[in-house]
């Protein structure tokens, strides 16, 4: 994946140049590059939020607002600038990050970088015992972004939905049609601003908007493996689909949240540009530690948050939001009281509502190294080359974490099923020593991945419907400690979520061998996985092992404050998003999601953020 970006560095270092230079030139994105890698070189991720804490007492009184929003991610960004529609209410939207300043994040090839950096939150799972095996203490990184835009600040860029069967089953569980797949179009449809098509997958436009805020790109960089995966996917009987219309199944070209080539985050779009609304107030380095809610009449009243040094009060007339994301949210609510009640009580935090808060973490399951030779070469081009058609709105650096952009969405148990249970894509790149820092790899396997032969081609493996649930804590009632995140990758006592990626690696050789990949002799490559090489070569219990070692975080967690309409089956918020027993506080964002989805969350969270606004609108207005 990054194997150009360390080419650039390689270019970059017998290039140096010293001048002072505009924005928007080569000369300015080569040198900030520069600035980047050295920093990676010393980063630490950090591990714990101790920077936020307050050093000045008392309490300070920051005002009264209608509208309080914890967390400008998606969902928090999309909140603030609805309600703020209406004059007469007042928003107050709280980050604890910064606003982006960083030219640097607007290449979306980059995005690996900016891991490393304040933009992230840098968590990490507790040890894992069935997956990340091969990651250093068996601790896969969870980045998370921090700042206006959440994040979309760091994310890789690809624009999906889910399958409309995912909303439909939402819509079931929760006794409420206007979560079905016909009812929520709208919503999708109202943000998106579709431009730029392609001709090798085309779009279904009648499932897309041309009128709303969120630029999505589909004319990406040219890539020979654009054109194989297409011609693989019909070799194996497949469609070529427009996977954002109501068929999701078969082959395609990835969508991109870029505006000519562009990264766009959700702050930049649905922030920045309504700053100069008097009625919304945006406060960014501040950090929240509490919902204040009252104990006899269990209302939300107030919110806690520390910033430069000092605790500040604001108060909510109308209704608090909390829309910190999967991570955050729960720990969020768990510190104002609400959650498990036994966790709760061991830590000595006061009890407000007893609600399984935290105990249901989905995560997608991803496998990046499953590696093929090829010969395939292409040409490298020179930084100046790439950064200069950058800037012009195209070439390699505009795509997001792989190069190719073939993506397919596949049913691998069932051939029937019109609900896909994987996807896959490609990339053309070795492995670097940023990916090993990306994925927290050890130096085993680093060195044995390395050792991959010509022209490699890599195939990834996203499971998107895992049975297997995992837990937010917190490790002690501070709220500058960083919850302990334990996703139990791969856990499920049913074994389904390995024998669901063991059957998509199945379906990658399928892809592999067809005639067009045989254009360019691809072939497998058959260096054992050191830790694995007891085991016979190829076989399901070989490939097990192998998933143990490689499969980690999907970078999707999900569900950990669910909707639903019993607690007493683990639901913290009804579907119109309210905190259940608790007046005046909803969850926002991916926290919410009853099931896993079989797409990628950032259009979801989006969603949900524009279907609430409405709610929110219909109930007060
Ligand atoms: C590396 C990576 C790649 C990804 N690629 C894709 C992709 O290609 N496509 C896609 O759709 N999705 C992708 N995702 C996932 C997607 O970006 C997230 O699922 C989505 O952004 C979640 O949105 P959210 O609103 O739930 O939370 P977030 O976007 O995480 O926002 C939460 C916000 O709350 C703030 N916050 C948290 N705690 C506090 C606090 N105590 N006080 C104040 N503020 C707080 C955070 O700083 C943040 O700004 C990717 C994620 C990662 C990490
Ligand atoms: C993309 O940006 C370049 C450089 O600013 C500009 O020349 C081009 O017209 C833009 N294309 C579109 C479709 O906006
Ligand atoms: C496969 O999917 C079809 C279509 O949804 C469904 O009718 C069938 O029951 C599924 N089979 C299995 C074994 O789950
Ligand atoms: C790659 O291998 C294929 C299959 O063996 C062969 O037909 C093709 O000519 C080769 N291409 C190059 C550039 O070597
Ligand atoms: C919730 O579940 C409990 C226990 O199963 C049941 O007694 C109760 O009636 C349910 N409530 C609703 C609203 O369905």
């Amino acid at each position: 994946m990054y194997y150009k970006i360390i080419i650039i560095l390689i270019f970059i270092y017998g290039n140096v140049i010293f001048a002072q230079s505009n924005s928007n030139t080569v000369q300015y994105l080569q040198e900030i590059l520069i600035d980047s890698f050295i920093n990676i070189a010393n980063y630490d991720f950090p591990t714990d939020a101790k920077h936020f804490k307050a050093t000045k007492e008392p309490i300070e009184e920051y005002g009264t607002y209608d509208f309080i929003i914890i967390g400008a991610g998606i969902s928090g960004s999309v909140i603030a600038n609805r309600l703020s529609e209406i004059q007469q209410w007042r928003i107050l939207l709280i980050e604890a990050g910064i606003f982006s300043d960083d030219d640097l994040m607007k290449i979306p090839s980059v995005f690996p970088l900016k891991i490393f950096s304040d933009y992230n939150w840098g968590f990490r799972t507790v040890p894992q015992k069935n997956a990340c095996l091969s990651v250093t203490n068996h601790a896969c990184l969870v980045p998370r972004g921090k700042g206006v835009g959440g994040t979309t600040l760091i994310n890789s860029l690809q624009y999906s939905r889910a399958n409309p069967e995912n909303y439909n089953q939402w819509a079931r569980i929760l006794h409420d049609s206007s979560w079905s797949y016909k009812n929520i179009l709208k919503y999708f449809k109202k943000s998106e601003n579709f431009h730029w098509t392609n001709t090798k997958a085309p779009v279904d436009l009648k499932y897309h908007g041309k009128e709303g805020l969120l630029h999505v790109q589909h004319k990406v960089p040219d890539h020979p493996l654009n054109d194989l995966f297409i011609e693989a996917n019909k070799q194996l009987g497949y469609d070529i689909t427009d996977y954002n219309s109501e068929t999701q199944i078969g082959g395609s070209i990835i969508q991109l949240f870029t505006n000519n080539g562009t990264r766009e985050d959700m702050g930049t779009i649905f922030i920045t540009p309504f700053l100069d609304r008097p009625n919304l107030k945006v406060l960014t380095q501040s950090y929240v530690t509490k919902i204040e809610i009252d104990k006899e009449t269990k209302t939300a009243k107030s919110v806690l948050f520390t910033n430069n040094g000092k605790t500040y009060r604001a108060r909510a007339n109308i209704e608090v939001i909390l829309s910190a994301g999967a991570i955050s949210s729960p720990q969020i609510l768990m510190l104002s009281g609400v959650g498990p009640k036994k966790h709760l009580q061991d830590l000595e935090i006061d009890l407000i509502e007893d609600l399984e808060v935290g105990s249901s973490l989905k995560e997608h399951t991803l496998l990046s190294h499953l590696w093929f030779m090829s010969n395939l070469s292409i040409p490298t081009e020179t930084i100046n080359q790439q950064l200069s058609d950058f800037l012009k709105g195209y070439g390699s650096l505009t795509s997001a974490n792989t190069q190719a952009q073939g993506l397919g969405f596949y049913n691998v148990n069932n051939k029937t099923s019109t609900v896909p249970n994987v996807a896959i894509f490609l990339d053309y790149s070795e492995i670097s020593v940023i990916e090993q820092q990306f994925f927290g790899l050890d130096e085993e396997t680093f060195e044995s991945l390395k050792k991959i032969g010509s022209h490699p081609i890599r195939f990834l493996l996203i499971h998107l419907n895992p049975k297997s649930e995992g837990t937010i804590r917190l490790k002690n009632k501070s709220p500058f400690e960083y919850p302990l995140i334990d996703p139990m990758l791969l856990s499920d006592s049913s074994g389904k979520d390995l024998k669901a990626m063991y059957n998509g690696i199945q379906q990658i050789f399928k892809l592999s061998q067809t005639p067009a990949f045989k254009k360019i002799n691809l072939k497998f490559d058959n260096v054992p996985l050191p830790t694995c090489k007891n085991i016979q070569f190829n076989s399901q219990e070989y490939w097990y092992c192998y998933l143990k070692q490689l499969t980690m975080t999907g970078y999707h967690p999900m569900g950990t404050c669910p909707m639903g309409i019993n607690t007493s089956t683990g639901a913290v918020v009804d579907s119109n998003l309210k905190v259940f027993g608790i007046k005046k506080l909803r969850v926002a964002d991916a926290s919410v999601f009853p099931t896993p989805i079989a797409g990628y969350p950032s259009m979801t969270c989006l969603m949900i953020g524009e279907k609430i606004s409405d709610i929110i609108k219909e109930e007060y207005l």
